[in-house]
């Protein structure tokens, strides 16, 4: 007997629907934007849609459906490529099954009869997010193997109004640079053959309509949950059909499912947006916080970190960190994080990674001095790690160089003096874990920074086959392993700074490590390409040292701290070196984060849009009944004073109390070192009340300030 199959289904959210036509056909999206009310019929849809006729053209046309197919006759970008024995490159599997176990997740299952190859598309929307997320299984129902190439987590299609690209591409300590385009006939293609998320291709998009900007329009976007190699196109066919596809890349051989077996492709996660680039964060962010963060902000804060990295590097030695863990509580630091160098052998980056010991020589009684010492000051103790190298000087790859990834007799590219470890081979994947287990068992350990310092460019495995989709997984297994043994231990997922940020790591990690750049000034756009994706919390920002380690700029304490406030916040520099105004600066920045950490931690982004010598955004309470603005100016302007800051996100008719809070004053003022090139009438504006539409609609004149500078705003309902 044939299961009765709906000719549609679709997806709701508050302000979103989704529709796709089934029948016995291959499932295709017929509508996805702006929620339909029930008197759009579905048939309504379909009618919009029919094809007019064109000359010297298909007269069916191939759909863009969820997994696009050559066999159909589809000429655009196929969602799925494979091989087998026979014609199984031509698979063009239909609709058999639709399984909607609630009323916002489904699971359509597709079978080519005639190439026994079954396809599943697993579909649900967050509701309150309106995010959605789509995954697609291939599941081998045939006699003989096949070879796997790729397989899109989805094809979505793009209206064709929707015709810019926002995409986000960098490099070490610049990370998350935006990158507009425009789309064009042919196919926008980013493939990241990294082994690891990568610096300079995140796995995101956005498409949104040239009229778009923070605040309005129409906006799409798109990430893929996934810490491997991945590729991402949005394409534009000839007949203006566009679309975009996200999913996992695959090198020749890597994938082969045996007779029965399936592959499962990393999730994508999309949503559309009629409120801006802005408007897509907030549900992304939304999204995360519901459903991918497992700590609770509101239980326990973020700590304010300590770091030792730009502080002592691989100088390690136990006064001196005893010395500096008191130093961070007298500034009010809640965890302190021991960085590289405290393994054996460990002096330099050129040793030592593998043999996770505690280094003898120079922690004669192990790490209890200082573990003791950190909690003793009321600070909880962590530890940097990078699990997935080996240095060749080490006692690990002098007993076991087999067990990396290679391309033998390829010689290795070389990077950082550190190989990869293949932690698809169990021997090493139980080492590794019990080396972490047993450090996290012997010391009172808080907090992993796990980092991961290259590329994996050589991607073979001991049998020569190409390893990262099993290296990924095995990584996910090995973070899954240690949280199931230590569901206390916080893991920060770095990866020479931001090139390993993704919703995939994300469910096994509790923070990101943004970037090696502690520049505010390279921080502001390295954060706010961060945050078109990811919530304040999971972004760790601390404060560096006056002069930048990375590009050398000097910049003073009150830019830095005011841009470490919007993240989840920290310090990484010698602390001893620090002036005493810069001590009693750094002292107040922590005092403002505890104090608003909770806002930070759970409000809403609101970018401005500024001209582009200034960046300025708002976190506004869910119930809009405070909100902290931040405005820099980055360089000099033209006119003789900044354009005017519209405040946005908040209620039109609260009245809201308007305290500038910083840079800090002293007594009423401020001080005549501080920010402002001239004399200010701010305190004219400090404290006064206003309406939030007269803040959002008129905004506020802006005095001339000292390039590099920053003034944050808190604003809170009166009454
Ligand atoms: C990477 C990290 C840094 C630091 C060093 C240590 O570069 O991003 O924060 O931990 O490794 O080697």
């Amino acid at each position: 007997m044939q299961v009765q199959i709906p000719e549609f289904v679709t997806l709701t959210g508050n302000q979103t629907s989704l529709t796709i036509a089934l029948g016995r056909q291959a499932p295709q999206i017929i509508y996805w934007g702006q929620r339909l009310s029930s008197k759009t019929s579905e048939s309504m849809l379909t009618k919009l849609r029919i094809r007019q006729e064109v000359p010297a053209s298909p007269t069916r046309e191939a759909k863009r459906s969820l997994t696009t197919t050559t066999g159909e006759g589809f000429s655009g970008s196929p969602g799925i490529k494979l091989s087998g024995n026979a014609d199984e490159w031509a698979v063009v599997p239909k609709v058999t099954d639709v399984n909607q176990s609630t009323p916002h997740s489904l699971v359509i299952s597709n079978i080519d009869e005639t190439r026994n190859i079954e396809i599943k598309h697993n579909i649900s929307i967050d509701p309150d997010s309106d995010v959605l997320s789509f995954s697609t299984s291939v599941i081998n129902r045939g006699t003989d193997a096949l070879n796997l190439e790729w397989c899109t987590a989805a094809t979505l299609p793009i209206p064709a109004h929707i015709s810019q690209i926002l995409g986000f591409e960098g490099h070490w300590a610049g990370e998350f640079h935006e990158q507009h385009s425009e789309q064009f006939f042919g196919t926008y293609l980013r493939e990241n053959r990294r082994g690891r998320t990568s610096h300079d291709c995140f796995p995101g998009l956005i498409m949104h309509a040239p009229s778009c900007d923070q605040q309005q329009g129409e906006a799409y976007g798109f990430h893929l949950g996934w810490s491997g190699n991945h590729r991402l196109l949005a394409e534009k066919m000839a007949d203006g059909r566009a679309f975009v596809q996200l999913g996992e890349l695959l090198l020749p051989g890597e994938l082969t499912l045996s007779v029965g077996e399936s592959y499962d492709s990393p999730k994508l996660y999309a949503t559309y947006s009629t409120k801006g680039l802005s408007g897509v964060s907030r549900h992304f962010h939304r999204y995360v916080r519901s459903q991918i963060i497992k700590f609770d902000v509101k239980q326990k804060p973020r700590p304010v970190h300590y770091n030792t990295w730009e502080g002592i590097y691989f100088d390690h030695d136990v006064d001196t960190l005893k010395g500096l863990a008191d130093r961070a509580s007298e500034l009010g630091v809640e965890r302190f994080v021991l960085d590289d160098g405290w393994f054996i052998g460990r002096n330099d980056d050129t040793a030592g990674l593998g043999d996770w010991y505690v280094d003898e020589s120079v922690y004669p009684d192990g790490l209890h001095p200082v573990v003791a010492h950190v909690n003793k000051l009321g600070m909880e103790f962590g530890l940097w790690v990078e699990p997935e190298m080996v240095n060749p000087d080490s006692n690990l790859f002098r007993a076991h160089p087999d067990w990396i990834l290679s391309t033998k007799p390829n010689e290795d590219v070389g990077f950082r003096n550190q190989l990869v470890l293949d932690l698809t081979r169990s021997e090493v994947f139980d080492y590794l874990f019990e080396r972490l287990d047993s450090l996290l068992t012997e010391y009172n350990i808080g907090y992993l920074k796990w980092d991961m310092n290259r590329d994996i460019n050589q991607q073979g495995d001991q049998y020569g086959k190409p390893a990262i989709h099993r290296q990924t997984h095995a990584f996910y297994n090995l973070l899954a392993k240690l949280k199931d043994a230590h569901p206390n231990v916080e893991i920060e997922s770095c990866s020479s700074g931001g090139a390993r940020a993704d919703y995939g790591v994300l469910q096994h990690t509790d923070r990101v490590w943004t970037s090696d750049s502690n520049d505010a000034l390279e921080r502001l756009k390295i954060q706010k390409g961060f945050s078109y994706f990811f919530p304040a919390e999971l972004m760790g920002s601390h404060v560096g040292p006056r002069d930048c380690h990375i590009t050398h700029r000097h910049l003073t304490m009150s830019m830095r701290a005011s841009v470490a406030l919007f993240g989840h916040m920290g310090m990484e520099m010698d602390l001893r070196e620090l002036t005493d105004q810069e001590k009693v600066e750094l002292k107040a920045m922590v005092n403002l984060y505890k104090k608003h950490r909770q806002l930070v931690h759970s409000g809403e982004l609101y970018r401005l849009q500024l001209p582009d010598y200034a960046n300025g955004f708002g976190i506004v309470a869910e119930d809009k009944t405070e909100a902290l603005f931040s405005y820099s100016l980055i360089r000099g302007h033209t006119a003789s004073l900044p354009d005017q800051m519209r405040f946005a996100g908040l209620d039109k008719e609260t009245i809201y109390q308007m305290d500038i809070i910083w840079p800090i004053k002293s007594g009423d003022h401020w001080p005549k070192e501080s920010i402002f090139s001239f004399k200010t009438n701010l305190p004219l504006l400090d404290g006064q009340h206003f309406t939030g539409e007269a803040l959002m609609q008129l905004g506020k004149q802006l005095p001339r300030l000292a390039p590099n500078s920053s003034l944050l705003y808190y604003l809170h309902k009166v009454g």
